[in-house]
């Protein structure tokens, strides 16, 4: 007797929905389309600037003018939601963050053009002191070297009531202060903004993985004394997932809208399980390092961008993601578009 006579035949076959490439579209779980996608974008003042970022490949700088042709560019290709980060002179740093309640700042003045121009756009900005901040901190930092909780939120509330005021139509802290939704939620509805919705990220990560974003705006922690060389009394501890669901509770009581995990790939885990928890749509930040990894093996000859790039933003919207920021998008919706064709 030979042995293929012994081993039975198997009767369930799962190849056979892998058998085309027809067949796999027609099976395919999920479905990651541009229109779910959001483009962070740095912005810098001047006039036709373009400053590509050294660890961000493809990834510039642009002035407001160049931001709006880049903006139309995406618009067209189907990716229809922009977060903004500007790029603020170190002139105009300081502990307290005073330049980012300026009504006429460089991140104000870009989201009044982009409503004015594009209307359809939907403007996400930023809410944290770091771009503002001459030590590089997400809050104030005290003489003792302590980045100060309620003094911070107390800033930021204001922030949101000023980007709302300039038209931005989400606004998401990103600064990991507590109690800082329910005090946005509250100055904004004072104002008047009650439309204006809050996209918390609930579950921020003291992550390395955001270093070309330092990079982009010169935003790291300073070198000085008493000054916190890294951001983790306030950003989570990459070891904890149970923590995520304290924050996410706590952001869901406070009226937040969306809420975000941050960086993406390497936290999957924490996106799934906040899918179980909550029924608000969830955001995943595929952020810079992860972008620059994929680039800069591909530049190498080590990896396919694209595959590499496609399968990362895939895996982040079957963990549950239903929002995805990435660099990346408008790549991604070049190649959706190509698939389709
Ligand atoms: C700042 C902020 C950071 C990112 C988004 N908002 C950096 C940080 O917390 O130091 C990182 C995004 C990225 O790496 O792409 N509040």
């Amino acid at each position: 007797m030979t042995s293929t006579e012994e081993s039975p035949k198997p009767n369930i076959r799962p190849r056979r929905m892998r058998r085309t490439e027809t067949i796999r579209k027609l099976v395919r779980e999920t479905r990651l389309t541009p229109d779910r996608l959001v483009l962070p974008q740095f912005i810098v003042e001047g006039e036709n600037v373009c400053e590509p970022i050294g660890a961000m490949p493809g990834r510039s700088r642009l002035s407001i003018d160049n931001t709006i042709k880049e903006i139309k560019e995406a618009i067209a290709l189907g990716v229809g939601s922009f977060a903004l980060f500007p790029h603020v002179d170190a002139s105009k740093k300081t502990n307290d963050g005073a330049e980012s309640l300026n009504p006429d700042n460089l991140l104000c003045r870009a989201v009044r053009t982009i409503k004015e121009v594009c209307p359809t756009a939907c403007v996400i900005t930023d809410i944290a002191l770091d771009p503002y901040s001459n030590v590089g901190h997400d809050g104030i930092v005290s003489k003792q070297g302590v980045v100060l909780n309620d003094e911070t939120v107390a800033i930021l509330a204001k922030m949101a009531v000023v980007h709302a005021k300039a038209g931005a139509d989400i606004v998401a802290p990103s600064d990991m202060m507590d109690g800082r939704v329910a005090a946005m939620r509250d100055a904004l509805d004072d104002a008047g903004y009650t439309e204006t919705a809050i996209l918390s990220y609930t579950a921020k990560y003291a992550s390395a993985f955001y270093g070309p974003f330092r990079e982009a705006l010169e935003s790291a922690p300073v070198d000085a004394p008493n000054v916190p060389k890294d951001k983790k009394t306030y950003q989570m501890d990459p070891a904890n997932a149970r923590e995520a669901i304290l924050e996410a509770m706590l952001d869901e009581a406070e009226g937040a809208d969306i809420m975000m995990v941050k960086p993406g790939l390497p936290y999957l885990d924490i996106i799934s399980l906040l899918r179980q928890r909550t029924d608000l749509p969830i955001a995943a930040y595929h952020v810079s390092g992860e972008y620059a990894m994929v680039k800069a093996a591909a530049k190498l000859g080590w990896l396919d961008e694209k595959e590499c790039m496609c399968e990362s933003l895939v895996s982040i919207a079957r963990a549950g993601a239903d929002i995805i920021f990435t660099y990346a998008a408008l790549d991604y919706a070049r190649w959706w578009r190509a698939s389709l064709a």
